[in-house]
């Protein structure tokens, strides 16, 4: 498949990384048709790789992945168009994280919204599917750094984009326990969690954590 990858932080290059490496091919697209970045990205990952702006990404891939800064998402999927996205499944990793008031980070909605519902209502023919935010990029596409069946969760309105992400996240990912939450609204529990998260990270002092969901 051709997958087109927002953000060239450490997600968009990690998830980016792990589909050319499942034989994919994946582009990266930045505000910069150019990004430093994603060139040195694109010369490590291979023949498969290729970079441009957010538009050429999104143009490019049958899935795309929002990477972005939480509060840059709906400008970057903007600079992306709602042409190069409608009908195509995309997947939302981003967080809304607010900074501004120092850390821990605070989030910019909830409750009775999310980023991810927030992302749906603009680009309403886009099949927004939510996960992967809950763990640290490294885990995203190799849980098994961590001992133990551990927990993976995705949400979204189109059924059919979630058993498409939920198969990627199994067979290719390596997830062998994802839970389902329903429709996008479910976005507002798993971008919560953040706070959860974020304790946990501090209390414990590393990143490779997350939670299992025993039944
Ligand atoms: N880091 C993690 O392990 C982790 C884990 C779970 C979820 N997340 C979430 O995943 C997302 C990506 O995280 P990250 O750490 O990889 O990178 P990040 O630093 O949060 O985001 C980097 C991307 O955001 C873009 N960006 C920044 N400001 C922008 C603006 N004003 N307009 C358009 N695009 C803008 C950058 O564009 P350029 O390429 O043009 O510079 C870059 O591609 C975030 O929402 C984060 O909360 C991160």
């Amino acid at each position: 498949l051709r997958y087109g990858i927002l953000g060239t932080g450490m997600v968009g290059r990690t998830i980016g990384g792990k589909l050319v490496a499942l034989g994919h091919d994946v582009m990266l697209g930045s505000r910069t048709a150019d990004n430093p970045t994603a060139g040195e990205w694109m010369a490590a990952a291979g023949d498969r790789a290729s970079r441009g702006t957010y538009a050429e990404a999104a143009a490019f891939g049958e899935i795309v992945f929002n990477c972005t800064k939480g509060d840059a998402s709906l400008d970057a999927l903007r600079a992306a168009g709602a042409d190069h996205l409608a009908g195509k499944v995309l997947v939302d990793v981003a967080n809304p994280l607010d900074f501004s008031r120092g850390m821990p980070p605070s989030l910019f909605v909830g409750n009775t919204d999310s980023l991810g519902e927030t992302i749906q209502r603009a680009f309403p023919r886009a099949r927004v599917v939510k996960t992967l935010n809950t763990v640290n990029a490294d885990l995203m596409v190799d849980p098994g750094r961590l001992a133990g069946t551990h927990t993976m969760f995705v949400c979204g309105d189109d059924a059919d984009a979630k058993a498409t992400i939920t198969a990627l996240l199994r067979d290719g990912f390596g997830w062998p326990d994802v839970i389902d939450l329903g429709d996008l609204a479910a976005a507002r529990a798993t971008e919560a969690y953040l706070h959860l998260w974020l304790r946990l990270w501090r209390s414990l002092g590393t990143l490779s954590l997350n939670v299992a969901v025993i039944r």
